[in-house]
C-alpha cells in the first residue's frame, strides 16, 4: 500500500462494504508503521475517524469489527505521538496540520510548550501493542468481547498499579502514609477526624451476640441503644465525606428497615438499596435459609456522585447464554441483587483469604467492586468498622488510600498485619 491514497482506499472499501475492517486492518497497521510524516498521519487519523463514524451508524456490527477499528485508532494515535515526539526532540516545529495538534492542545502556539511536549511523549509511550494483544486474547476467549472495555480496564489497571507502587514506596519511607488503622471507638474517631474520604464503608456489629473481644453481651445491646448509636455514626460521618462521595452500609434483615430510615434522617440520599446474595447460610428447618444481606448505597449529593460502571460490569445474557450477535459488546452493569452473576460467596472457614480467629470477615469480592465503582485511584476510603481489614486491602489493591477505625486493638493489629503483608507482596 503506497502513500496516503492506499490507506484511504482501504477505508473507502470498508465504507462501501467491499471489505471488512478486520480484513483491512493488517495492511493498514503495516502502513502506519512505515509513515514518518505527521501531516500524512493526521490524514490517516481523519480516515480512522471516518471508519468509526461509519461503524457508529451501522447496526448489528460484529465485535471483531469494532475491535479492529479500535486497534487502528490506537495505532494512529501512538504513531502520531512517536513522530511528533521525534520532532520535539529534534527541536523542529510542528510538522502537522492544526487539526492534529488541536487534540494535543487547543491553540497552536508558535513554540512548543512544555505541556504539549509532555503530552506528546505520553502518547508515544502508550503500549498499543500490549493493548492490542490483550484485545486479541479477550476476543479469543469470547468473540464478542469489547475492545473498548479492554482498553478502559488496561488504563485503569496501569493507573492503579502506579498508585499502588507509589503508595507502597511512600509507606516504606514513611512519607504520606497510604493507610492507617486507628484503634478507636467509631464516634470518637469521627469527632477527631480531619479527613475527606470519597467513600465510606460500614459493616457494623449487627447486635446479634458476636464476640469481638469484649464478650457476646457487648454485641447484645438494648435495641434502642443499638439503633441510637448507629444513627449517631450515620449522622456524624456525613460532614466529612466529599460532596460527590458516598456511604455504603451493610446490614442484616433485623435492622435493614431502621437503617433505611436512619440514613435518610441523617441527610443521606439512598441511591439504591441493594441485596447481596451470599450463596449459602445456616440451614433453617422451620423457615427459609438466610442467604442475603442488605447493602445501602447512599450518596451525599443526589445529582453528583462518583460511579464507575466498568468496575461492576458483566457479560449480558445475549453475550453469555444466547451467543446473540446483536449483543452490546461492552456488556452490562451488574443487577441490583449482587452475588448471582458474578457469584460473591461468603468466606468459608478454609477460604484462602480467610484470616484465622476473626468471625465476620467479608470477601474481597464484595469490597473490590464497591471501592472500584465508588471511588477513583488516589482517593481516601474510610471504614468505620475495620475488622479484618477487607476494605483496606480492596482499597490498596486498587491504588486508593485507606483509613480504618476499629475499637479492639487485637483486631486492629491483625488488620495492620494483613495490610503490611499485602504491601510486602507489592514491593
Ligand atoms: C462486622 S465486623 C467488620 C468486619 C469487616 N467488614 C471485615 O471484613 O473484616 C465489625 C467490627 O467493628 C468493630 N467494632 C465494634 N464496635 C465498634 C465501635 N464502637 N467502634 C469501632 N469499631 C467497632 C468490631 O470489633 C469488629 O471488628
Amino acid at each position: 500500500m503506497a502513500g496516503s491514497n492506499g490507506f484511504a482506499l482501504e477505508v473507502s472499501r470498508i465504507r462501501t462494504g467491499d471489505r471488512s475492517i478486520a480484513a483491512a486492518a493488517p495492511k493498514m497497521l503495516a502502513f502506519l508503521a512505515e509513515v514518518t510524516d505527521s501531516a500524512l498521519l493526521a490524514e490517516c487519523k481523519a480516515q480512522a475517524a471516518a471508519v468509526a463514524a461509519y461503524l457508529a451508524q451501522k447496526k448489528d456490527v460484529a465485535a471483531e469489527e469494532h475491535n479492529a477499528a479500535l486497534k487502528i485508532k490506537l495505532r494512529v494515535g501512538h504513531r502520531l505521538g512517536e513522530v511528533l515526539a521525534d520532532n520535539v526532540r529534534a527541536g523542529r516545529r510542528w510538522e502537522s496540520n492544526s487539526d492534529t495538534v488541536s487534540e494535543l492542545d487547543r491553540d497552536l502556539p508558535e513554540e512548543i510548550t512544555e505541556k504539549q511536549s509532555s503530552r506528546v511523549q505520553q502518547l508515544a509511550r502508550v503500549p498499543w501493542q500490549e493493548i492490542a494483544e490483550r484485545i486479541d486474547a479477550a476476543t479469543k476467549e469470547n468473540e464478542r468481547a469489547s475492545g473498548a472495555k479492554v482498553v478502559r480496564e488496561f488504563l485503569r489497571e496501569v493507573r492503579s498499579r502506579d498508585l499502588a507502587a507509589k503508595a507502597a514506596a511512600a509507606a516504606r519511607t514513611g512519607e504520606g502514609q497510604a493507610w492507617n488503622i486507628h484503634t478507636v471507638d467509631v464516634l470518637e474517631g469521627l469527632r477527631a477526624a480531619v479527613v475527606q474520604p470519597r467513600l465510606v464503608f460500614a459493616d457494623p456489629p449487627y447486635n446479634i451476640g458476636v464476640d469481638y473481644g469484649r464478650g457476646v453481651n457487648a454485641d447484645r445491646l438494648p435495641r434502642e441503644v443499638y439503633l441510637a448509636r448507629c444513627q449517631a455514626w450515620m449522622r456524624d460521618v456525613r460532614p466529612l465525606v466529599r460532596d460527590d462521595g458516598s456511604f455504603w452500609v451493610l446490614i442484616n434483615d433485623e435492622s435493614a428497615a431502621e437503617f433505611n430510615l436512619a440514613l435518610r434522617a441523617a441527610g443521606w440520599h439512598i441511591r439504591q438499596w441493594l441485596i447481596w446474595y451470599e450463596t449459602f447460610g445456616v440451614n433453617h428447618s422451620s423457615g427459609f435459609n438466610r442467604t442475603h444481606r442488605h447493602l445501602f448505597w447512599a450518596v451525599k449529593n443526589s445529582r453528583r456522585f462518583v460511579f464507575n460502571p466498568d468496575a461492576v460490569n458483566r457479560l449480558s445474557d445475549r453475550q453469555e447464554k444466547y451467543a446473540d450477535r446483536r449483543a452490546d459488546p461492552s456488556g452490562k452493569t451488574w443487577d441490583s441483587v449482587w452475588g448471582v452473576n458474578p457469584p460473591i460467596p461468603r468466606l468459608v472457614e478454609n477460604a484462602r483469604e480467610r484470616l484465622s480467629g476473626f468471625p465476620t470477615q467479608l470477601p474481597l469480592a464484595l469490597l473490590l467492586p464497591i471501592v472500584g465503582c465508588a471511588s477513583e485511584p488516589g482517593d481516601l476510603i474510610l471504614d468505620l468498622f475495620t475488622g479484618s481489614g477487607t476494605t483496606g486491602e480492596a482499597a490498596l489493591r486498587q491504588g486508593r488510600r485507606f483509613l480504618g477505625f476499629e475499637s479492639d486493638e487485637t483486631i486492629a493489629e491483625q488488620a495492620r498485619v494483613r495490610l503490611r503483608a499485602f504491601q510486602g507482596e507489592l514491593s
